[in-house]
This record gives C-alpha cells, structure tokens and sequence, in this order.
C-alpha cells in the first residue's frame, strides 16, 4: 500500500496545536482545517487533469481542471471537520457520509450511518477521518466502497498507528493512505501515542 507522509513545516505546526492539551475546540477545528487543505493538496498532487479551453480578459487560453473530482467522505463524528475545507479545495466534489463509533470496550467498529451512491465505479475516493488507530472504522468503510465497486479509494488521516496502517495493508483492499503523521502505537485502551486524545471530543465536546 503506498502510504504519503507529508511532511512539511506547516503541517506540524498544526499538528503540534492538534496535540496540544491546551489547544480548545474551536483551536483544534482551525488547525484540523488547515491541515485538511494541506493534505488534501498532496492527496492531488498526481491527479490526472484534462484540459480545457477559456477565455483570459486578453485572448483564447488553455488550461486545465481535474479530470475526475474524487468523492469525499468524511467518518463521524471526527471526519466532519475536514469536510468543509477538503470541499473547498475540490468545489466540484460530491460528498457522501459513513457514520461509526468505536465501541469503548472492545474498540470494535459501531456503524450507524451510510449515505453513499450505488455505484462507484470509476470514482476515486477520499475517505475523510483523522485517526487510524486500530484501523476497524476505515476497514469498515472501506469495505462499504469496495462493495459499491471503488477501485481508488485514498484514506486521508491526520495521525495513524503503524497497527493501523498494518490493517490496512494487511486487507489487500485498493487503497493508499495519505497522513500527517505515524505515532508510536497504540496504548492499552487503543489510543494513539502521542496522538491528541479523542478527535471527535476535541472538536465537539464530549460525547
Ligand atoms: C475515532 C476516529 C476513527 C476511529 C479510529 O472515531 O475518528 O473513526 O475512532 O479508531 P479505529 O482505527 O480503532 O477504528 P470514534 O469511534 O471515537 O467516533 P467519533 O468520531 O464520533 O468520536
Ligand atoms: N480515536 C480517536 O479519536 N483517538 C485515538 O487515539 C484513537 C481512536
């Protein structure tokens, strides 16, 4: 599985603010925000274009868009706050949503929303969700864009567990992980260490 660590000064500056106990919710949301665009601008950075003709104030021009806008799809809770700014960088983009909450005891995967299209053939696909941990929520999510025929699936994360990013490789699915950062591990409740605690809390408040 390919796997893009972008590592760029921006990037762990927000990620730092991220980490920070300090940091608030409304702190947190700007620096999740922030470095959604960062990532989603490396996640396109290979994106097939097409080309397209305009009109500059001065004469004919040819230019280019992107030749297929991925389908965004952001994993609630934590996901909705790279939604709005992976949006903007793509206007184009269609959005659909997976809703998952990891049951505290067993760190299992408890779905409780699906609002995607029938068919996704074709389509490339960014999962929006910023933690990868055990991996369950993203294989469960994967595995609901493999069953719609997704071929091009890309997991956009803010910070992965190596156990994370072993579960995905493991699952032979077609997907490649763009991420901020890979922690340490995961400790004895399946938290990521360092990490920044719960990022769905983080953003929201808790539960
Ligand atoms: C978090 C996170 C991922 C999941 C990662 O969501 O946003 O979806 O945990 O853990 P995993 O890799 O072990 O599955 P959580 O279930 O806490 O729900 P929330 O987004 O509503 O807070
Ligand atoms: N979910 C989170 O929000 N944080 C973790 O560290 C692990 C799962």
């Amino acid at each position: 599985m390919d796997c893009l660590i972008v590592d760029h000064p921006l990037a762990a500056a927000r990620l730092t603010t991220m980490r920070d106990e300090k940091t608030g919710n409304a702190g947190f949301r700007a620096a999740l925000s922030d470095l959604t665009q960062m990532l989603i601008y490396e996640a396109l950075a290979d994106a097939p274009s097409v080309e397209v003709t305009i009109n500059t104030p001065m004469r004919a021009h040819t230019g280019s868009r992107l030749a297929t806008p991925p389908l965004l799809v952001p994993v609630l809770r934590a996901g909705l706050g790279m939604v709005e700014q992976a949006h903007a960088m793509v206007p184009e983009a269609h959005v659909g949503f997976v809703g998952i909450a990891r049951d505290e005891e067993t760190a299992q995967p408890v779905p409780y929303l699906e609002s995607l299209p029938e068919d996704l053939s074709g389509l490339p696909v960014f999962v929006l969700d910023p933690m990868l941990a055990t991996g369950g929520s993203m294989l469960h999510t994967i595995e609901l864009l493999v069953a719609r025929n997704a071929t091009d699936i890309t997991a956009v994360c803010v910070v992965a567990a190596p156990e994370g990013v072993a579960a995905l490789e493991k699952s032979g699915h077609p997907c490649r992980l763009v991420v901020a950062a890979v922690d340490e591990g995961l400790d004895e409740v399946n938290y990521i260490v360092p990490g920044l605690g719960d990022a769905g809390d983080r953003q929201f408040g808790p539960r």
